[in-house]
């Protein structure tokens, strides 16, 4: 049996997200963030494909993430206050990094098994940025799931998707717990 890790386990018992919006700098420099990448690249994946990568967002670029969202908002037909909610995230992010799924042509692992690793990875990432003592959240947003948006923004392929954008940064208020799942309404038994 491996050791147990009281550690880790009082760390996965307790951890939890810090809102995007609340984070301030400093964001992990490179150097500080490569051991959470190296952390988030180590999730289960079937057939080692590898199917995802990472686009790390530093703060100049955010600016022209968010002049792109407007771009894509008006495409889309988005209201003012959509735009202005998915420019936000920009406007306001210190770093981020978006997990791009990457599908791998396979004759065994099915796409699906695929964007689970890429959500696998989305955690792993989050909660090793957290684990590191940084505040850290897990967004998406429409822009986020829009091809050509992904694909001027983050240099997408057709056979790409941003699984999540992961922002990490400084905590400046610990947001209050919120209310946790009823595991006994989820958890069937089955002991025949
Ligand atoms: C795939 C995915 C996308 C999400 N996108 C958003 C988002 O765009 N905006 C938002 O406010 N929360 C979003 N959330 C929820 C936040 O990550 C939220 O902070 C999180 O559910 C809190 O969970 P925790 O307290 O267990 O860490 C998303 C969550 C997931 C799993």
């Amino acid at each position: 049996m491996p050791p147990r890790n009281d550690a880790a386990l009082t760390f996965l018992l307790s951890r939890r997200s810090r809102p995007a919006k609340t984070l301030v700098a400093p964001a992990p420099d490179r150097a500080a963030l490569m051991p959470l990448l190296r952390a988030a690249a180590r999730t289960p994946d079937h057939g080692k494909l590898e199917p995802w990568r990472f686009v790390v967002i530093e703060r100049p670029a955010m600016a022209r993430l968010a002049d792109l969202t407007s771009k894509a908002g008006a495409r889309l037909g988005k209201s003012a206050e959509d735009i202005a909610k998915a420019r936000s995230q920009f406007e306001l992010g210190h770093l981020a990094v978006a997990v791009v799924e990457v599908q791998k042509a396979s004759p065994k692992i099915p796409a699906i098994e695929q964007t689970y690793s890429a959500g696998a990875v989305c955690l792993a990432l989050l909660n090793a940025a957290l684990a590191a003592g940084w505040g850290a959240n897990w967004l998406s947003g429409w822009a986020s799931h829009d091809p050509d948006f992904s694909a001027e923004a983050f240099g997408l392929h057709p056979h790409e998707r941003i699984a999540g954008l992961i922002h990490i940064a400084t905590e400046a208020s610990a947001p209050p717990e919120r209310p946790r799942p009823d595991l006994d309404a989820l958890t069937t038994w089955m002991d025949q």
